[in-house]
């Protein structure tokens, strides 16, 4: 079963609480939280004390991911603040096993994303200790950009890895997810769609998930 996160990203960002519940009222499966630092990325969205006040308003995981440098200052935080799962830029990031161990050890799922001119070298040295790989259909940094197909072979051969490895790992794509490409990310080996602009700006978001997940 296809799950779906809508990125509140695209969402309306002077009603952030309405806009996370929005994504669960709508039939979503996690609720994606793009944090941004204007230095790993070009943009700068939210942080710690977003997510906390928003947090009550939805009871779908939250799939938080940092896209900032130094996550493993962090993390902890982002726990406090209400993250379900977090997921993170191995590049950016200083300590990639001990990050991904403490955020094991607060009770959270960990993941690592991988950029389109990223290979799977990246995550190859951590299979065993995540639950998550997150891969970038678009350069992060906004949302509404075009999907680069390119990463479907890099998806094919993880999803291998995993399938015959026997890992426990989710795979989910973020980045340029709507209802014409769905099907091909499907069987390449994506298990969870993120959705931003296709879903916050959809006339009609509850079709358009359901669309996505058949
Ligand atoms: C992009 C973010 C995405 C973004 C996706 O840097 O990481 O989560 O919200 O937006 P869409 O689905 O519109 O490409
Ligand atoms: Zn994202």
């Amino acid at each position: 079963m296809i799950k779906v996160a809508p990125s509140v990203l695209s969402g309306d960002y002077a009603k952030l609480g309405e806009s996370v519940a929005l994504a669960e009222k709508w039939g979503g499966d996690y609720l994606h939280f793009d944090v941004m630092d204007g230095v790993f990325v070009p943009n700068i969205t939210v942080g710690m004390p977003s997510l906390a006040a928003v947090r009550s308003y939805c009871s779908l995981p939250f799939d938080v991911h940092l896209m900032i440098i130094n996550p493993e200052k962090y993390v902890e935080r982002f726990v406090k603040a209400g993250a379900d799962i977090i997921t993170f830029h191995p590049e950016a990031c200083a300590d990639v096993k001990g990050t991904l161990l403490k955020i094991k050890e607060l009770g959270k799922k960990c993941g690592l994303v991988v950029n389109p001119d990223k290979d799977l070298s990246l995550v190859m040295p951590y299979v065993d200790l995540l639950d998550m790989v997150v891969f970038m259909g678009v350069f992060p940094g906004f949302g509404g950009q075009k999907f680069i197909p390119e990463v479907l072979d890099k998806i094919r051969e993880f999803s291998k890895i995993v399938r015959e490895g026997g890992y426990n790992i989710e795979l989910e794509l973020d980045g340029g997810v709507n209802e014409d490409n769905a099907q091909t990310i499907k069987d390449a080996g994506i298990e969870v769609l993120v959705a931003g602009s296709a879903v916050y700006n959809s006339k009609n978001p509850i079709e358009t998930i359901k669309n996505l997940k058949r």
